[in-house]
């Protein structure tokens, strides 16, 4: 069954990628996601300049989850560019996510990237792990608004905008960055969370506080492609605790038109695509539908 979807001017050949966070800072390893199945691939978001990211510990397995305070390690636009040349060079669909302080910079680092040949730009002003930073706006509507329509006016690419699960209300915000030109959300970054090693009596990461993400905050992220689809007409990409198929399923009926994928892959590895793939397909087969698309928003009964 062809399972490719369309996603703001994107045909993609499946409707999985790689989320941004704990992976993606190599082509090597960015290929092989997409030789797992994945529709495109997403890479680490990228900042203005090199930066080299919380000390370790960075990374730890908590129940039903992961807690990750990485601070957003990473070598920089500029210096990634190479990277994101060969795997569009092997004809992979790239997605480059990238952060930023200030409007400038935003829009300098928009500018490169599109020029680089990418295939869509994922926003990312939602990590939790970088307390202060002025970027990392998704709590504040008019800042969204701003930042996506700077950065929408420089590219020449599909803008997506990835938010945060931890505000009161996460519609208004989506609605903030479609006026503003967005194509479409991420819903969503991970939770703010700790955890303590009784043993030290201390908390385990060197950040004290890291992103919680896995089958934890499934439902906190269903939730938020929910009341998105309510809000908005653009395309929702589903992230937050899929791990398999009927995951999958629930986050498209919810309304995402594709999936980000990310602690799921930690756990399972690489054929965590194919296989998320593959139960969609089953899925569509068992019920009679004859495309992806067919099940995109269909819990809100307004098909
Ligand atoms: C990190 O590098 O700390 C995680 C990235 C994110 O949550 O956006």
């Amino acid at each position: 069954m062809d399972l490719s979807i369309d996603v703001a001017g994107l045909r993609l050949r499946a409707p999985t990628l790689n989320a941004s966070g704990v992976l993606g800072m190599s082509a090597p390893l960015l290929r092989r996601v997409y030789d797992s199945g994945a529709g495109a691939v997403v890479t680490k978001s990228l900042g203005p300049s090199s930066r080299p990211g919380h000390i370790n510990p960075t990374v730890v397995e908590v129940d039903c989850g992961l807690l990750n305070a990485m601070g957003l390690p990473n070598p920089g636009v500029a210096e990634f560019l190479p990277e994101l040349r060969e795997l569009k060079r092997e004809g992979v669909p790239v997605v480059a996510s990238f952060f930023a302080s200030t409007i400038p910079e935003f829009v300098e680092s928009a500018r490169a990237l599109s020029e680089a040949g990418v295939d869509a730009l994922e926003l990312n002003l939602s990590c939790p792990n970088i307390g202060g930073e002025p970027g990392m706006c998704a709590a504040d509507a008019g800042s969204v608004e701003k930042v996506t329509s700077a950065v929408v006016d420089a590219s020449t690419v599909p803008i997506f905008v990835k938010l945060s699960p931890m505000v009161a209300e996460i519609a208004p915000i989506a609605e903030k960055a479609e006026e503003a030109g967005a194509d479409a959300i991420v819903a969503v970054n991970t939770l703010k969370a700790m955890a303590i090693d009784a043993d030290f009596k201390r908390p385990i990461l060197s950040n004290v506080t890291g992103g919680l993400s896995g089958a934890a905050i499934k439902p906190v992220a269903l939730r938020c492609v929910w009341e998105i689809a309510e809000a908005v007409e653009i395309p929702i990409i589903g992230c937050g605790g899929i791990s398999n198929g009927r995951d999958a399923v629930e986050f498209m009926l919810a309304g995402a038109s594709v999936l980000e994928i990310g602690t799921a892959v930690m756990k399972e590895g690489f054929k965590v695509y194919g296989e998320i793939n593959k139960g969609i397909e089953e899925y569509l087969k068992e019920y009679g539908f004859s495309k992806v698309g067919d099940i995109v928003g269909l819990a809100h009964g307004r098909q």
